[in-house]
Protein backbone atom coordinates (compact mmCIF):
# COMPACT_ATOMS: atom_id res chain seq x y z
CA UNK A 1 0.00 0.00 0.00
CA UNK A 2 1.43 3.54 -0.84
CA UNK A 3 2.25 5.16 2.24
CA UNK A 4 0.29 8.97 2.83
CA UNK A 5 2.23 12.67 3.52
CA UNK A 6 1.89 11.26 7.55
CA UNK A 7 2.34 15.23 7.79
CA UNK A 8 -0.98 15.93 6.87
CA UNK A 9 -2.04 13.90 10.41
CA UNK A 10 -0.50 17.19 11.66
CA UNK A 11 -2.84 19.51 10.84
CA UNK A 12 -4.87 20.26 13.83
CA UNK A 13 -8.15 20.59 12.24
CA UNK A 14 -9.96 21.58 8.68
CA UNK A 15 -9.07 24.48 6.77
CA UNK A 16 -10.69 27.43 8.06
CA UNK A 17 -13.18 28.42 5.97
CA UNK A 18 -14.75 25.55 5.07
CA UNK A 19 -15.65 24.90 8.98
CA UNK A 20 -16.92 28.56 8.96
CA UNK A 21 -19.06 27.86 5.22
CA UNK A 22 -20.64 24.12 7.23
CA UNK A 23 -21.51 25.96 10.28
CA UNK A 24 -23.57 28.89 8.32
CA UNK A 25 -25.03 26.23 5.63
CA UNK A 26 -26.13 24.26 8.80
CA UNK A 27 -27.81 27.40 10.23
CA UNK A 28 -29.08 28.50 7.16
CA UNK A 29 -31.16 24.64 6.41
CA UNK A 30 -31.90 24.95 9.54
CA UNK A 31 -33.44 28.55 9.39
CA UNK A 32 -34.07 29.17 5.79
CA UNK A 33 -35.94 32.32 6.59
CA UNK A 34 -33.00 34.14 8.25
CA UNK A 35 -31.49 36.93 6.22
CA UNK A 36 -27.50 35.89 6.76
CA UNK A 37 -24.86 38.71 5.96
CA UNK A 38 -21.67 37.12 5.31
CA UNK A 39 -18.73 39.26 6.27
CA UNK A 40 -16.38 36.15 7.14
CA UNK A 41 -14.20 35.30 3.93
CA UNK A 42 -12.65 38.24 2.52
CA UNK A 43 -14.58 37.56 -0.57
CA UNK A 44 -15.23 40.16 -3.34
CA UNK A 45 -18.66 41.04 -3.61
CA UNK A 46 -18.87 43.91 -6.89
CA UNK A 47 -18.37 43.03 -10.66
CA UNK A 48 -15.13 43.51 -12.77
CA UNK A 49 -14.60 46.93 -13.71
CA UNK A 50 -16.36 47.24 -17.21
CA UNK A 51 -12.37 48.15 -18.89
CA UNK A 52 -11.56 45.13 -16.99
CA UNK A 53 -14.63 43.03 -18.24
CA UNK A 54 -13.92 44.86 -21.97
CA UNK A 55 -10.46 43.33 -22.15
CA UNK A 56 -11.38 40.18 -20.78
CA UNK A 57 -14.27 39.31 -23.27
CA UNK A 58 -11.41 40.74 -26.25
CA UNK A 59 -8.94 38.29 -24.98
CA UNK A 60 -11.55 35.14 -25.11
CA UNK A 61 -12.40 36.33 -28.62
CA UNK A 62 -9.00 36.50 -29.46
CA UNK A 63 -9.11 32.98 -28.74
CA UNK A 64 -11.73 32.26 -31.31
CA UNK A 65 -9.50 33.39 -34.63
CA UNK A 66 -6.63 31.47 -35.70
CA UNK A 67 -4.37 34.88 -36.39
CA UNK A 68 -5.26 35.88 -32.74
CA UNK A 69 -5.45 32.45 -31.05
CA UNK A 70 -3.02 31.67 -27.97
CA UNK A 71 -1.98 28.46 -26.88
CA UNK A 72 0.51 27.81 -24.23
CA UNK A 73 1.96 31.47 -22.56
CA UNK A 74 5.46 31.60 -21.13
CA UNK A 75 4.70 29.73 -17.37
CA UNK A 76 6.29 33.52 -16.12
CA UNK A 77 3.55 35.22 -17.65
CA UNK A 78 3.44 37.16 -20.85
CA UNK A 79 6.13 39.94 -21.10
CA UNK A 80 3.30 42.80 -21.50
CA UNK A 81 1.44 42.14 -18.51
CA UNK A 82 4.70 42.15 -16.45
CA UNK A 83 5.66 45.55 -17.67
CA UNK A 84 2.34 47.10 -17.22
CA UNK A 85 2.89 46.40 -13.68
CA UNK A 86 6.54 47.37 -13.46
CA UNK A 87 5.56 50.66 -15.15
CA UNK A 88 2.33 51.28 -13.41
CA UNK A 89 2.51 49.58 -10.02
CA UNK A 90 6.33 49.78 -9.09
CA UNK A 91 7.54 52.57 -10.65
CA UNK A 92 5.69 54.97 -8.81
CA UNK A 93 6.50 53.66 -5.68
CA UNK A 94 10.35 54.60 -6.65
CA UNK A 95 11.06 50.57 -6.97
CA UNK A 96 12.58 49.10 -10.67
CA UNK A 97 12.01 45.67 -11.84
CA UNK A 98 13.12 43.85 -14.33
CA UNK A 99 10.41 41.66 -16.80
CA UNK A 100 12.40 38.56 -15.49
CA UNK A 101 11.71 38.76 -11.69
CA UNK A 102 7.90 39.08 -11.90
CA UNK A 103 5.94 35.74 -12.61
CA UNK A 104 2.55 35.86 -13.27
CA UNK A 105 0.58 33.04 -10.82
CA UNK A 106 -2.72 31.80 -10.57
CA UNK A 107 -3.18 34.19 -6.77
CA UNK A 108 -1.29 34.32 -3.96
CA UNK A 109 -2.73 31.46 -1.68
CA UNK A 110 -0.77 29.10 -4.07
CA UNK A 111 2.36 30.75 -4.42
CA UNK A 112 2.35 31.78 -1.47
CA UNK A 113 2.38 27.76 -0.71
CA UNK A 114 4.35 26.41 -3.34
CA UNK A 115 7.34 29.42 -2.63
CA UNK A 116 8.44 26.40 -0.04
CA UNK A 117 9.18 24.06 -2.97
CA UNK A 118 12.25 26.63 -3.39
CA UNK A 119 13.49 26.25 0.57
CA UNK A 120 15.21 23.85 2.40
CA UNK A 121 13.35 21.65 4.96
CA UNK A 122 16.13 22.69 7.67
CA UNK A 123 15.05 26.36 7.75
CA UNK A 124 13.91 28.19 10.90
CA UNK A 125 10.61 29.69 9.78
CA UNK A 126 9.11 32.37 11.47
CA UNK A 127 5.29 33.31 11.60
CA UNK A 128 3.11 35.84 12.99
CA UNK A 129 0.14 34.40 15.44
CA UNK A 130 -2.52 35.38 14.45
CA UNK A 131 -1.77 34.25 10.50
CA UNK A 132 -3.40 34.09 7.11
CA UNK A 133 -3.53 29.93 7.79
CA UNK A 134 -2.04 28.92 4.55
CA UNK A 135 1.25 30.40 5.90
CA UNK A 136 1.59 28.13 8.50
CA UNK A 137 -0.93 25.50 6.91
CA UNK A 138 1.44 24.52 4.37
CA UNK A 139 4.53 24.16 6.58
CA UNK A 140 3.22 21.60 8.07
CA UNK A 141 1.72 19.89 4.83
CA UNK A 142 5.74 20.04 3.87
CA UNK A 143 7.32 18.43 6.76
CA UNK A 144 9.24 21.34 8.58
CA UNK A 145 7.61 20.61 11.42
CA UNK A 146 7.00 18.55 14.34
CA UNK A 147 3.57 18.20 15.98
CA UNK A 148 1.44 21.13 17.53
CA UNK A 149 1.48 21.44 21.18
CA UNK A 150 -2.38 22.55 22.86
CA UNK A 151 -1.97 25.81 21.93
CA UNK A 152 -1.67 24.82 18.56
CA UNK A 153 2.09 25.47 17.97
CA UNK A 154 3.54 23.51 15.68
CA UNK A 155 7.18 22.64 17.14
CA UNK A 156 9.81 23.83 14.73
CA UNK A 157 8.41 27.25 13.76
CA UNK A 158 8.58 30.32 15.37
CA UNK A 159 5.91 32.11 16.67
CA UNK A 160 5.45 36.07 16.82
CA UNK A 161 2.26 36.64 18.96
CA UNK A 162 0.64 40.04 17.63
CA UNK A 163 -1.95 41.22 19.89
CA UNK A 164 -3.18 44.69 21.64
CA UNK A 165 -0.31 45.09 23.85
CA UNK A 166 2.38 45.33 21.15
CA UNK A 167 -0.45 46.75 18.70
CA UNK A 168 -0.34 43.87 16.25
CA UNK A 169 3.24 44.78 15.46
CA UNK A 170 5.50 41.29 15.79
CA UNK A 171 8.97 41.23 17.77
CA UNK A 172 12.05 40.99 15.38
CA UNK A 173 13.05 37.34 16.77
CA UNK A 174 16.19 37.57 19.11
CA UNK A 175 17.54 34.35 17.59
CA UNK A 176 18.29 33.32 14.17
CA UNK A 177 15.68 31.91 11.88
CA UNK A 178 16.17 31.83 8.35
CA UNK A 179 12.49 32.50 6.82
CA UNK A 180 10.02 35.30 7.59
CA UNK A 181 6.41 35.73 6.54
CA UNK A 182 5.10 39.09 6.86
CA UNK A 183 1.38 40.38 5.93
CA UNK A 184 1.40 44.01 5.29
CA UNK A 185 -1.44 45.46 5.28
CA UNK A 186 -2.01 42.14 7.70
CA UNK A 187 -4.68 39.90 6.98
CA UNK A 188 -6.43 39.15 9.85
CA UNK A 189 -5.85 42.16 11.78
CA UNK A 190 -5.43 45.37 9.36
CA UNK A 191 -2.65 46.58 11.17
CA UNK A 192 0.10 48.32 8.67
CA UNK A 193 3.97 48.41 8.72
CA UNK A 194 5.83 51.67 8.88
CA UNK A 195 9.00 52.17 6.79
CA UNK A 196 10.87 52.14 9.57
CA UNK A 197 9.55 48.74 11.25
CA UNK A 198 10.55 47.67 7.31
CA UNK A 199 13.62 48.78 7.24
CA UNK A 200 14.17 46.95 11.03
CA UNK A 201 12.80 43.55 9.03
CA UNK A 202 14.86 43.97 6.12
CA UNK A 203 18.05 45.00 8.24
CA UNK A 204 17.53 41.49 10.61
CA UNK A 205 17.19 39.66 7.09
CA UNK A 206 20.41 40.60 6.00
CA UNK A 207 22.56 40.69 8.87
CA UNK A 208 20.84 37.05 9.13
CA UNK A 209 21.11 35.84 5.61
CA UNK A 210 17.50 35.36 6.11
CA UNK A 211 14.63 35.62 3.71
CA UNK A 212 11.25 37.93 3.92
CA UNK A 213 8.03 36.20 2.40
CA UNK A 214 6.38 39.50 1.54
CA UNK A 215 2.78 39.34 1.38
CA UNK A 216 1.20 42.56 -0.12
CA UNK A 217 -1.98 41.38 -1.22
CA UNK A 218 -3.89 43.75 0.62
CA UNK A 219 -1.37 47.06 -0.59
CA UNK A 220 -3.88 48.80 -2.48
CA UNK A 221 -6.09 49.65 0.20
CA UNK A 222 -3.70 51.31 1.76
CA UNK A 223 -5.10 55.00 2.18
CA UNK A 224 -2.61 56.38 4.56
CA UNK A 225 0.54 58.34 2.14
CA UNK A 226 3.31 57.53 4.26
CA UNK A 227 2.80 53.43 4.73
CA UNK A 228 4.99 51.46 2.47
CA UNK A 229 3.24 49.53 -0.48
CA UNK A 230 6.17 47.35 -1.30
CA UNK A 231 8.84 45.91 1.04
CA UNK A 232 11.15 47.18 -1.75
CA UNK A 233 10.56 50.76 -1.08
CA UNK A 234 13.07 49.74 1.42
CA UNK A 235 16.81 50.18 0.43
CA UNK A 236 18.80 46.90 1.05
CA UNK A 237 14.81 44.56 0.53
CA UNK A 238 16.00 43.17 -2.91
CA UNK A 239 18.73 41.09 -1.39
CA UNK A 240 16.34 39.54 1.23
CA UNK A 241 12.66 39.42 0.15
CA UNK A 242 10.15 37.97 -1.71
CA UNK A 243 7.02 39.69 -2.85
CA UNK A 244 3.72 38.68 -3.08
CA UNK A 245 0.68 40.57 -5.14
CA UNK A 246 -2.82 39.46 -5.80
CA UNK A 247 -5.28 41.15 -8.23
CA UNK A 248 -7.85 39.05 -5.83
CA UNK A 249 -9.45 41.71 -3.59
CA UNK A 250 -7.54 44.85 -5.58
CA UNK A 251 -9.39 44.17 -8.71
CA UNK A 252 -12.03 41.46 -8.07
CA UNK A 253 -10.32 38.31 -9.14
CA UNK A 254 -10.79 36.25 -6.70
CA UNK A 255 -12.81 33.98 -9.27
CA UNK A 256 -10.84 34.96 -12.32
CA UNK A 257 -7.56 33.72 -10.32
CA UNK A 258 -4.41 35.87 -10.98
CA UNK A 259 -1.25 37.07 -8.95
CA UNK A 260 2.37 37.71 -8.92
CA UNK A 261 5.43 36.94 -7.29
CA UNK A 262 9.03 39.51 -7.26
CA UNK A 263 12.08 37.31 -6.82
CA UNK A 264 14.93 39.56 -7.23
CA UNK A 265 17.78 38.74 -9.34
CA UNK A 266 20.26 39.87 -6.44
CA UNK A 267 18.49 37.44 -3.87
CA UNK A 268 20.29 34.46 -3.03
CA UNK A 269 20.36 31.27 -0.95
CA UNK A 270 23.24 28.80 0.01
CA UNK A 271 23.51 24.91 -1.21
CA UNK A 272 24.57 22.11 1.15
CA UNK A 273 28.14 23.14 -0.02
CA UNK A 274 27.89 26.64 0.84
CA UNK A 275 28.11 28.51 -2.10
CA UNK A 276 25.28 31.68 -3.06
CA UNK A 277 22.24 30.27 -5.38
CA UNK A 278 19.68 32.31 -7.04
CA UNK A 279 16.08 32.07 -5.95
CA UNK A 280 15.25 33.43 -8.91
CA UNK A 281 16.32 31.18 -10.59
CA UNK A 282 14.62 28.08 -8.87
CA UNK A 283 11.29 30.24 -8.63
CA UNK A 284 12.24 30.00 -12.66
CA UNK A 285 12.71 26.50 -12.55
CA UNK A 286 10.08 25.24 -10.17
CA UNK A 287 7.63 27.25 -12.48
CA UNK A 288 8.37 26.14 -15.81
CA UNK A 289 8.30 22.33 -14.61
CA UNK A 290 5.29 22.77 -12.36
CA UNK A 291 2.93 25.37 -13.95
CA UNK A 292 1.93 26.26 -17.49
CA UNK A 293 0.79 30.15 -16.73
CA UNK A 294 -2.20 32.04 -16.10
CA UNK A 295 -4.77 31.90 -19.19
CA UNK A 296 -4.27 34.70 -21.89
CA UNK A 297 -7.87 36.36 -21.21
CA UNK A 298 -7.11 36.50 -17.67
CA UNK A 299 -4.02 38.04 -18.12
CA UNK A 300 -5.57 40.70 -20.72
CA UNK A 301 -8.29 41.52 -18.28
CA UNK A 302 -5.43 41.95 -15.52
CA UNK A 303 -3.83 44.13 -17.78
CA UNK A 304 -6.52 46.40 -18.28
CA UNK A 305 -6.78 46.75 -14.18
CA UNK A 306 -3.77 49.53 -14.92
CA UNK A 307 -4.91 51.08 -17.69
CA UNK A 308 -6.00 54.61 -18.03
CA UNK A 309 -9.84 53.61 -18.41
CA UNK A 310 -9.55 50.95 -16.00
CA UNK A 311 -7.40 51.80 -13.00
CA UNK A 312 -9.59 54.50 -12.20
CA UNK A 313 -12.78 51.90 -12.01
CA UNK A 314 -11.33 49.53 -10.02
CA UNK A 315 -10.31 52.25 -7.34
CA UNK A 316 -13.69 53.19 -7.30
CA UNK A 317 -14.58 49.67 -6.35
CA UNK A 318 -11.60 49.64 -3.82
CA UNK A 319 -13.10 52.94 -2.11
CA UNK A 320 -16.56 51.46 -1.91
CA UNK A 321 -15.14 48.46 -0.02
CA UNK A 322 -13.54 51.15 2.20
CA UNK A 323 -16.36 53.20 3.06
CA UNK A 324 -17.67 50.09 4.03
CA UNK A 325 -14.86 49.66 6.54
CA UNK A 326 -15.18 52.99 7.73
CA UNK A 327 -18.97 51.86 8.48
CA UNK A 328 -17.98 48.76 10.59
CA UNK A 329 -15.19 50.62 12.63
CA UNK A 330 -16.99 53.63 13.74
CA UNK A 331 -20.11 52.55 13.40
CA UNK A 332 -18.89 49.21 16.44
CA UNK A 333 -16.82 52.03 17.73
CA UNK A 334 -19.06 54.03 19.07
CA UNK A 335 -21.46 51.09 19.97
CA UNK A 336 -18.04 50.18 22.92
CA UNK A 337 -16.43 47.69 20.95
CA UNK A 338 -12.60 48.24 20.50
CA UNK A 339 -12.02 47.75 16.73
CA UNK A 340 -8.36 47.87 14.91
CA UNK A 341 -7.28 48.25 11.11
CA UNK A 342 -9.78 48.85 8.39
CA UNK A 343 -7.79 52.07 7.58
CA UNK A 344 -5.76 50.57 4.99
CA UNK A 345 -7.02 47.42 5.11
CA UNK A 346 -10.53 45.89 4.24
CA UNK A 347 -10.53 43.89 7.53
CA UNK A 348 -11.60 44.95 10.90
CA UNK A 349 -10.41 42.96 13.79
CA UNK A 350 -12.27 43.74 17.20
CA UNK A 351 -12.34 42.79 20.73
CA UNK A 352 -15.16 40.34 21.38
CA UNK A 353 -17.35 42.02 23.69
CA UNK A 354 -16.36 41.05 27.33
CA UNK A 355 -13.78 39.08 25.85
CA UNK A 356 -15.59 35.36 25.05
CA UNK A 357 -14.37 33.27 22.84
CA UNK A 358 -13.89 33.60 19.56
CA UNK A 359 -15.93 30.58 18.56
CA UNK A 360 -18.48 31.45 20.49
CA UNK A 361 -18.60 34.68 19.54
CA UNK A 362 -19.08 33.63 16.18
CA UNK A 363 -22.36 31.20 16.90
CA UNK A 364 -23.41 33.91 18.96
CA UNK A 365 -23.02 36.72 16.10
CA UNK A 366 -24.70 33.73 13.58
CA UNK A 367 -27.70 32.86 15.15
CA UNK A 368 -29.05 35.93 17.30
CA UNK A 369 -27.61 38.25 14.31
CA UNK A 370 -27.03 36.41 11.15
CA UNK A 371 -23.93 37.74 10.85
CA UNK A 372 -21.04 35.52 9.80
CA UNK A 373 -17.30 36.91 10.77
CA UNK A 374 -14.16 34.89 11.39
CA UNK A 375 -13.57 33.89 14.73
CA UNK A 376 -9.93 35.15 15.56
CA UNK A 377 -8.76 32.19 16.82
CA UNK A 378 -9.12 30.45 13.52
CA UNK A 379 -5.81 32.81 12.84
CA UNK A 380 -3.70 31.03 15.51
CA UNK A 381 -3.70 31.41 19.87
CA UNK A 382 -2.68 34.83 19.80
CA UNK A 383 -6.72 35.78 18.04
CA UNK A 384 -8.24 33.94 20.85
CA UNK A 385 -10.85 37.07 21.76
CA UNK A 386 -10.30 38.55 18.56
CA UNK A 387 -13.31 38.54 15.51
CA UNK A 388 -12.39 39.98 12.03
CA UNK A 389 -15.26 41.46 10.46
CA UNK A 390 -14.67 41.58 6.24
CA UNK A 391 -15.66 45.11 4.13
CA UNK A 392 -16.06 42.91 0.81
CA UNK A 393 -19.91 43.35 1.25
CA UNK A 394 -22.85 45.22 0.07
CA UNK A 395 -23.07 48.74 1.59
CA UNK A 396 -26.33 48.17 2.94
CA UNK A 397 -25.83 44.99 4.17
CA UNK A 398 -22.81 46.17 6.11
CA UNK A 399 -24.76 48.81 7.47
CA UNK A 400 -27.84 46.48 8.42
CA UNK A 401 -24.99 43.71 9.80
CA UNK A 402 -23.75 46.88 12.17
CA UNK A 403 -27.11 48.12 13.48
CA UNK A 404 -28.06 44.48 14.48
CA UNK A 405 -24.60 44.08 16.27
CA UNK A 406 -25.15 47.54 17.89
CA UNK A 407 -28.62 46.35 18.98
CA UNK A 408 -27.68 43.19 20.52
CA UNK A 409 -24.38 44.44 22.02
CA UNK A 410 -24.27 48.47 21.93
CA UNK A 411 -22.84 49.69 25.47
C1 LIG B 1 -9.39 35.63 3.87
O1 LIG B 1 -10.58 35.79 4.09
O2 LIG B 1 -8.52 35.64 4.75
C2 LIG B 1 -8.99 35.45 2.45
O3 LIG B 1 -10.02 35.72 1.61
C3 LIG B 1 -8.55 34.11 2.18
C4 LIG B 1 -7.77 34.07 0.92
O4 LIG B 1 -7.44 35.10 0.33
O5 LIG B 1 -7.41 32.95 0.56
Amino acid sequence: MARINDSYLKLQAGYLFPEIGRRVKAFSDANPEAKVIRLGIGDVTRPLAPAVLKAFHEGVDDLAKSDTFHGYGPEQGYDWLSQIIIDKSYKPLGVDLKISEVFISDGSKCDCANILDIFDLGNKVAICDPVYPVYNDTNVMIGRTGAANQQGYYEGIHYMPCTGANDFTPEIPKEKVDVIYLCYPNNPTGAVATREVLKQWVDYARANDAVILFDAAYEAFITEPAIPHSIYEVEGARECAIEFRSFSKTAGFTGVRCGLVIVPEELTGTTADGKSYSFNKLWNRRQTTKFNGVSYPVQKAAAAVYSDEGWPQVRETIDYYMANARIIREGLTAAGISCYGGVNAPYIWLETPDRISSWDFFDKLLNECHVVGTPGSGFGHSGEGYFRLSAFGDKKNVETAVQRIKDKWGK
